[in-house]
């Protein structure tokens, strides 16, 4: 790694201030955009392969705050100091960002799917998983503004591009269309989409984050865990739905997102463009970490009870029992903590399932070199595999059949 500049210059505040007292909480915000350049410490700082700028005005949202704006370092800062926020520089409605839209509920239907779902879930292993996270968390770090991070990203679009046409039949595949939806920093989101068979446009989706992160971006990231597992948990469902011929009613969604760990920049990005162009989303659940089963803990799977959507939520513990090996447990993040808040901000209705109870997931690995596949035989492909089963019933279940929908 060539470091092209090596000065760390600081100028103003110390970095090692603590954050709110560096930043201004404006609420002029809302009337006039002020840049508060002067209070920003200037870091000069650049590595090869990274796009990043690190005294770059940010517009953050911290949690339960008016947005402000700070500088890619500080907001750097704030993630190391667990502080929680979205970044809303990109997202279209900036300052309208801070009114969370009133989210469109639904009941959802019986579970009715039993014969189709099952059968599908016998044909789920765990020898591709392995085969696409040993590749996946091989890449020196997925960082959403760097290059290898853009390398993965094309990696794992011409992976799934591979299991669709070895996997769907001819005329499954005329049903399939395969994207990406672009960022500016390079490393898009990747959309794979099988229309519906009926008039119903309401689409079912389910996501994961395809970058990771260290703490220090431009450190090693294998993001095995984090959320490599989440990543190839889903493509596994994709793969298994597809040799079944799934024809969903509804269009059902796979979605990768890029820069969850910016501050869910990609999920805002597409939930947003989604709410503009006025798609309407049926359900969405995605899956940020499913690998890990703390040693000396039952394995379970955890659903995540807050900014989630309760009768959502609920459906998804229906299938848990119905169709999973082992139980369900709630838990709680305690914040808009990944890719589903961004549904939730646009109105639609959007859960999480986790690998476990949030204190027992795997948070001495995650953001760093060693959220590894081989780090302990804690990291369970059986564990991903659950997720896997519970993507593929939430897809069969909520896609719905010509007759069901
Ligand atoms: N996967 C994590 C969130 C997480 C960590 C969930 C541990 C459950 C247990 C996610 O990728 C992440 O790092 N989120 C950020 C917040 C986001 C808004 C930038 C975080 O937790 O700092
Ligand atoms: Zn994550």
């Amino acid at each position: 790694m060539k470091v092209a500049l090596i000065a760390l210059s600081v100028a103003g505040a110390a970095i090692s201030k603590p954050l709110a007292q560096q930043v201004p909480f404006g609420s002029q915000l809302h009337d006039s955009v002020v840049v508060p350049q002067a209070d920003m410490p200037q870091v000069d700082f650049r590595v090869e392969g990274f796009s990043l700028d690190l005294n770059e005005p940010r517009l953050v949202q911290f949690e339960g705050h008016e947005p402000v704006w700070i500088s890619e370092y500080q907001k750097l800062e704030a993630k190391a100091n667990g502080r929680k926020f979205f970044d809303i520089t990109d997202s279209a409605d900036h300052f309208a960002a801070a009114q969370v839209k009133p989210t469109k509920t639904y009941d959802y239907p019986e579970l009715s799917a039993q014969e189709k779902v099952t059968s599908v879930i016998k044909t789920l292993s765990t020898e591709g998983p392995r085969a696409n996270l040993e590749k996946f968390s091989s890449f020196r770090t997925r960082y959403y503004r760097s290059q290898t991070g853009q390398e993965s990203q094309k990696w794992l679009l011409s992976r799934i591009q591979e299991i669709t046409a070895e996997s769907a039949s001819d005329s499954l595949q005329q049903a399939i269309s395969i994207s990406e939806f672009e960022h500016s920093w390079g490393q898009n989101s990747i959309v794979a989409r099988i229309n519906g068979t009926s008039d119903d446009e309401r689409v079912v989706i389910v996501g994961a984050h395809q970058d990771s992160t260290n703490m220090w971006p431009f450190f090693p990231a294998p993001g095995a865990d984090d959320d490599g597992s989440g990543t190839t948990s889903i493509l596994e469902s994709y793969r298994a739905l597809l040799a079944s011929d799934f024809r969903p009613a509804r269009p059902v969604e796979f979605q990768w997102y890029s820069a969850e760990e910016g501050g869910l920049l990609g999920s805002q990005q597409l939930a947003t463009d989604y709410a503009n162009r006025g798609v309407e989303v049926y359900a969405m659940s995605q899956y940020d970490m499913t690998a890990w089963v703390k040693r000396g803990t039952k394995e379970v799977v955890g659903v995540i009870t807050d900014y989630v959507d309760p009768a959502l939520t609920d459906y998804n513990k229906k299938l848990i029992k119905e169709y999973l090996s082992i139980p369900s447990v709630d838990t709680k993040c305690g914040y808009a903590c990944s890719d589903h808040a961004s549904f939730a901000k646009n109105g639609f209705p959007s859960i999480f399932t986790i690998e476990g109870l949030f204190d027992d997931s795997n948070l001495q690995n995650i953001h760093s070199a060693s959220d590894r596949i081989d780090v302990s035989p804690e990291f369970s492909f059986n564990h991903m595999l659950e997720f896997s089963k519970l993507a593929v019933a939430f897809a069969i279940e909520l896609g719905g059949s010509e007759k069901s929908a």
